[in-house]
């Protein structure tokens, strides 16, 4: 086989259906966000203002968090050293972890390197431990969920996006003996709406099944201390395993689960996503704890974040422009075709300053192509100004429709 030739057609392909990916080269300045410089690629630099970014709440550059770095660094040292079973569990793991199991009102968290890990890892050793077990898994559940139902060698049945009647279905056609899983996010992050959280518990009741959520798009961010949409509507206790990330509005990195003790034990001790990776560095630990713990009680960036989306989801269709708006944090502006998207990705860049990646297939389906803006307690009314004025001018400039998507 020529390899190098295979290597170029599957390149080649991407280029053709306009979805091959570009990473634009970003320095955050702390202090500064969501003001940042582009490398740009003839070498030169220019200011650019981000709004595709996770860091939901500006916590990246938070006082407490990056102090509470500062302070484990000099005190540790850079890596943990080794895996958590071979010296890489450190105090400050462990201070985490109880950050995590009482952020959840669990008995009990258990870190990895990523949520992307967290979800693999645990969904993809579940089976281990339940033989025969069926996992219901959301038709949009996140790619992590989807790789750890897939790896599992048990049985997973697909049900319809938030299609509480046909989760119904599948599990009344199995065995009613059948160990059952139901998994789902609270938020699905590229359209923004919410999981039918208490409808899937429900039937997880009826069904005697586990429940397992993914609440990497709103931990910080929903319910009275952050612990996500679950706490916002007072059903976290009948969620069986908590997923969450440190990376998103926590600012730093890192993904967990929150769940009773004895799940915890044995997803870590026959997960090979946890047992077989060096630990996170001590710092990251550190900062994601300090993050975690300000949030409980920092409602008023919570507040600020939602006001912000609301203002930016107000604007944006005071203009006529087909945003998706299911009344949360995040706010696509639906474009519908790969190349118009990353046409105005770059023109937004180039003649605008304003950095928001496109977001194609198979991120999304394809036919939804969008940019996907995510306003935050750091983005102040100038740039909110010259963003919907920026908007307005491409939109025009491009002949995109203005009828407005339904929410
Ligand atoms: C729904 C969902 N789950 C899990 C992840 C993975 O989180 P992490 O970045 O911590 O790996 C992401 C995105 O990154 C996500 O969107």
């Amino acid at each position: 086989m020529n390899y190098e030739a295979a290597l170029s057609t599957a390149i080649q392909r991407l280029h053709d259906e306009g979805r091959y990916r570009t990473f634009i080269d970003i320095e955050r300045t702390r202090g500064q966000f969501p003001d940042a410089v582009w490398n740009r690629p003839d070498g030169g630099k220019a200011p650019v203002t981000v709004w595709c970014g996770n860091d939901y709440l500006g916590m990246g550059q938070h006082p407490v968090v990056l102090n509470a770095m500062h302070e484990a660094l000099d005190a540790t040292g850079a890596g943990s050293g080794g895996t958590r079973n071979i010296s890489g569990t450190t105090v400050y793991h462990k201070a985490l972890e109880a950050e995590l199991a009482d952020l959840h009102r669990k008995e009990a968290a258990l870190l990895f390197t990523s949520a992307y890990i967290a979800n693999d890892a645990t969904l993809s050793t579940l089976p281990k431990l339940f033989p025969g077990l069926i996992i219901y898994s959301d038709a949009l559940n996140h790619a992590s969920m989807i790789e750890g139902v897939r790896r599992n060698g048990g049985q997973k049945r697909i049900f319809r996006h938030n299609d509480v009647a046909h989760l119904r279905e599948l599990l009344e056609a199995d065995d009613a003996d059948a160990p059952k899983l139901i998994a789902f996010e609270s938020i699905y992050s590229m359209d923004g709406d919410f999981g039918p959280i208490e409808a899937f518990c429900d039937l997880a009741l009826e069904f005697n099944a586990l429940t397992y959520i993914d609440e990497v798009h709103a931990v910080g961010m929903y319910g009275p201390r952050g612990a996500g949409v679950a706490e916002r509507d007072g059903l976290m206790g009948r969620i069986d395993i908590i997923n969450g990330t440190l990376a998103k509005a926590y600012g730093v990195m890192g993904g967990y689960i929150a769940a009773s003790d004895r799940m915890c034990d044995a997803v870590r001790s026959y997960a090979p996503g946890f047992i077989f990776t060096t630990s996170l560095p001590p710092a990251i630990a550190a900062g994601a704890a300090a993050s975690v713990r300000h949030l409980k009680t920092d409602q008023a960036l919570r507040d600020s974040q939602q006001t912000q989306a609301k203002i930016l989801k107000l604007r944006l269709k005071g203009l006529g422009l087909p945003i998706i708006d299911h009344g949360s944090h995040i706010v696509p502006l639906m474009v519908g075709d790969p190349k118009h998207t990353k046409m105005m990705s770059d023109m937004l860049l180039e003649q605008f300053g304003i950095y928001v990646q496109p977001i194609n297939f198979p991120t999304v389906p394809r036919g939804t192509e969008r940019l996907r803006f995510t306003p935050s307690p750091v983005h102040g009314p100038r740039e909110m100004d010259r963003l919907v004025a920026a908007l307005d001018n491409l939109w025009a400039h491009c002949a995109l429709n203005r009828a407005e998507m339904a929410g």
